[in-house]
């Protein structure tokens, strides 16, 4: 260890540096100007073991670790909280105005956090996002970071409990069904509705089946597009459907895109008006049967043969997990291990699951180039 001693003596203070592990260099003899006679003594340590230390810490990333966890559970408080829509409207929005309703010292002490960390910027008491802040708060990385914080945060939360099997998902622990739909389906919304739409153009389709709905957004999105367009959304989640009906009524499509809490797949439990969609999609919906084992899945499967009479389609549209890490693939493989849901799969996984079905993958459309990698089987009956 080195000291050093910034000694007072006179108009200068010495400083007396040494090292004190032996066989380490000493050194002694450093000047260090002095205006103050009354300043306390500095000794300054030189600790090369806890130095090396701190070293390893910043060099394993483990401070930025710690930044990018609490600086993503505040950007969804800057939501919660009501102070992004006041941030998003036109101009900088004074300190008071951004606070209203808020703790104030609380307040304060966040806008300081959040201009420190370059999210916001602040001029004459007024505050506004930064380029950076504007990137962190656009719709995609809000929905991203939701989709992991607040739908799957209490899953992650109980991980030590779900490894050690004092918790159990499903019975102790439960991911937030409300908050799955809609970040999930803000992102399956821009990533995926063109693809759906394809899908429906090529057979003239004007009624959609949306099985797995979450919160609606991507039918209700082809119901506003398209004014002959018609479709009902299941989801097992009475929360989702619940928000799905709301957004659709506020969209004003709420008589053309109906919802109900249904299992996908389990046509007996479907409401009246699903008879006739010819496109019946899937987002994300089926891969959780593979907990069961890929013989489920294949029995699920072939419960459509029977229903897709004529022209009609099943779309299914499944993440490919490629255990690449790229796209946050190990943070998706990883709440599906937590939440015993079964693990999806790249296509050629697919494709020979399909292959044990009644069903045949004519097409398969995909856009991986930007944003979750996922693939879209169009699935018929296998001709006889
Ligand atoms: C990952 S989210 C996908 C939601 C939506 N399709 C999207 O793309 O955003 C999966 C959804 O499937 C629903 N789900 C799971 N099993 C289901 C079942 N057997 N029947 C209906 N919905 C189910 C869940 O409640 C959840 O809303």
């Amino acid at each position: 260890m080195c000291i050093r001693r910034h000694d007072d003596r006179g108009q200068r203070r010495r400083a007396v540096a040494g090292w004190c592990d032996g066989g380490l260099r000493f050194r002694k003899g450093v000047d260090v100007s002095v205006t103050d006679r009354a300043s306390p003594e500095v000794v300054e340590l030189w600790d090369g073991e806890r130095i090396r230390g701190w070293q390893d810490y910043h060099l394993a990333g483990v401070a930025d670790l710690i930044s990018a966890v609490n600086l993503s559970q505040a950007l969804l408080a800057l939501v919660g909280s009501g102070m992004l829509d006041r941030l998003r409207q036109d101009g900088p929005c004074p300190r008071d105005a951004l606070l209203d309703g808020l703790n104030p010292e609380v307040g304060a002490g966040f806008l300081r956090y959040l201009s420190v960390c370059g999210v916001l910027e602040e001029f004459g008491g007024a505050y506004r996002l930064t380029r950076r802040g504007t990137m962190l708060t656009s719709d995609i990385a809000l929905a991203r970071l939701g989709f992991y914080l607040e739908a799957y945060g209490p899953v992650t939360r109980a991980m030590t409990d779900l490894l050690t099997g004092s918790a159990r998902y499903g019975v102790d622990v439960t991911r937030a069904p409300a908050a799955l739909g809609r970040h999930s389906g803000t992102v399956s919304t821009v990533s995926y509705l063109p693809i759906v739409r394809r899908a429906m153009a090529g057979r003239s389709a004007a009624r959609l089946i949306d099985l797995g709905c979450g919160t609606g957004s991507l039918l209700i999105q082809l119901c506003q597009a398209d004014p002959e367009l018609t479709g009902v959304g299941l989801d097992i989640a009475p929360e989702a459907i619940a928000a799905a009906r709301e957004t659709a009524d506020r969209a004003g499509v709420g008589d053309r895109a109906r919802f109900a809490v249904a299992d996908a797949f389990d046509p007996a439990t479907w409401p009246d008006g699903c008879d006739g969609a010819e496109v019946i999609c899937g987002i994300g919906v089926l891969h959780e049967h593979f907990r069961d084992g890929d013989g489920r899945v294949v029995e699920l499967l072939d419960r459509y043969a029977d229903i897709l009479t004529g022209d009609r389609v099943l779309l299914i549209g499944e993440p490919e997990v490629r255990y690449d890490n790229r796209e946050n693939d190990s943070d998706f493989f990883l709440v599906h291990v937590l939440t015993a849901q079964g693990i999806p799969r790249d296509r050629q996984g697919w494709l020979a699951v399909f292959g044990r079905t009644r069903l045949q993958c004519g097409r398969l459309y995909t856009s991986a180039v930007a944003g979750p990698r996922t693939c879209f089987y169009e699935l018929t009956p296998e001709k006889e």
